[in-house]
């Protein structure tokens, strides 16, 4: 089980809180802001104070957290809602959290207040990060947030807020599956289930942008949608003989294979290797499937899995690199966002816990809440 955390550290939370709502749907009143420096002005944030289901997720007020000398205070202005999101609060995903725990782990914003040893980053820059809510840290669905300077980036000029949130967390998987876990090779054949999804997405793009020959599935109605990102074939997913349409597309095997369905169909993935090809596991947190353990050892195959959870700072920044690059030439974008008010956390968890959000991405805006102007 997750640890709570023991004194105050850094960006850490006094206990005292105000609830607002606890897992109820949004409120739209606000209290006056009273005038004080940043550090001491409360915050509405969604928070827990154990883990559990979306109804233990509370709205209210906690103070604004305290940033170290190597951290930056954050005005949240975007921040979303991942499975990870659901895993973290839900205790599904062990890792230490300190309580009241703030949720969610990505965020755009702007910088408030930076330490003397962020020296990149100066008040009003626009931000974003990736690495909130877990191992520790407090997590992004607030007003503020505290980040440390070397998990924060400079977000693109001109991106808007909203869209760029919704990318980050795919986006980053992506790049980590393909180059940190896939080392993926010029020239190779990629298979990308699940390619319209999404991580699917941006899967297909950096794979086809590396020089791989890119072999996707996916429903029907999408193999447009994914060709166009790159994709030499597109199989529906759902035809009878997509395993023999898979074979006959792969004549020489493939030799990388990702599942972001989380099916996790060993026995057909090992099947379609390549000599020394690699499946990268990371999606289906609760599948059990079987092991072909000879064709798998006598091909000289490799199964590996990861989470960005467990990505070191400097795997995220050059991570960060690739995630900017995509929103500054705005060619891959998640295809549907929903905005919310941050007050909307606890339902966006049930949503994306309940299956509900297929398709589409939640954003929640703290400014919504406000009733202020986004952005
Ligand atoms: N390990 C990590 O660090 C990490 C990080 C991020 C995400 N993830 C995990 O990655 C997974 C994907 O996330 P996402 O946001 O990309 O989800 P998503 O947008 O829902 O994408 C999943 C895709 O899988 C497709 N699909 C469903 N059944 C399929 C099947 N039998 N064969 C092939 N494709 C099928 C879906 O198509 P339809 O639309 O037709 O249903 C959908 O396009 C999630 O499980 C998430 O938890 C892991």
């Amino acid at each position: 089980m997750p640890a709570a955390g023991g004194g105050p550290g850094r960006g850490a939370l006094p206990r005292a809180s105000v609830p607002v709502t606890s897992g109820a749907r949004p409120g739209r009143s606000r209290r006056a802001a009273p005038a004080v420096p940043p550090t001491v002005e409360p915050m509405r944030a969604a928070f827990v104070e154990r883990l559990g289901p979306p109804e233990e997720i509370v709205y209210g007020e906690l103070p604004t957290p305290r940033p170290g000398p190597t951290d930056v205070l954050v005005e949240v202005i975007a921040t979303t809602v991942n499975p990870v999101d659901a895993f973290v609060r839900s205790g599904l995903f062990a890792t230490p959290v300190p309580f009241p725990f703030v949720v969610g782990r990505d965020l755009v914003g702007r910088v408030l207040q930076a330490g003397p040893g962020a020296a990149d980053f100066s008040p009003g820059d626009m931000v974003w990060c990736n690495s909130l809510g877990h191992d520790g840290r407090q997590g992004a669905a607030a007003e503020r947030a505290v980040v440390a300077a070397d998990r924060l980036y400079h977000l693109p000029p001109g991106v808007d807020p909203a869209t760029a949130v919704a990318l980050l967390h795919p986006a980053a998987t992506a790049h980590l599956a393909l180059f940190a876990h896939g080392r993926a090779a010029l020239g190779r054949t990629v298979l990308v289930e699940g390619a319209a999804g999404n991580v699917g997405t941006v899967l297909v793009a950096l794979a086809a942008e590396a020089g791989a020959r890119v072999v996707a599935t996916a429903a029907a109605r999408d193999a447009e949608y994914v060709r166009a990102l790159g994709a030499a074939e597109v199989l529906d997913y759902r035809a009878e003989d997509v395993g023999e349409r898979l074979r006959a597309a792969c004549p020489d095997g493939v030799d990388l294979h990702l599942d972001t369905s989380g099916r996790n169909d060993l026995g057909t993935s090992v099947d379609l290797l390549a000599r020394g090809g690699r499946v990268v596991l990371f999606a289906g947190a609760r599948a059990r499937p079987e092991l072909p353990a000879g064709p798998l050892y006598m091909k000289g195959c490799t199964i590996t899995g990861f989470v960005i959870s467990h990505a070191t700072a400097a795997q995220l920044a050059e991570a960060a690199g690739t995630v900017n690059r995509l929103l500054a030439d705005g060619r891959v974008r998640t295809r549907s966002v929903e905005t919310l008010p941050l007050s909307a956390t606890a339902e966006a968890h049930r949503m994306v816990e309940g299956g509900a959000t297929r398709g589409r991405r939640l954003v929640l805006l703290p400014g919504l809440d406000a009733g202020g102007v986004v952005g």
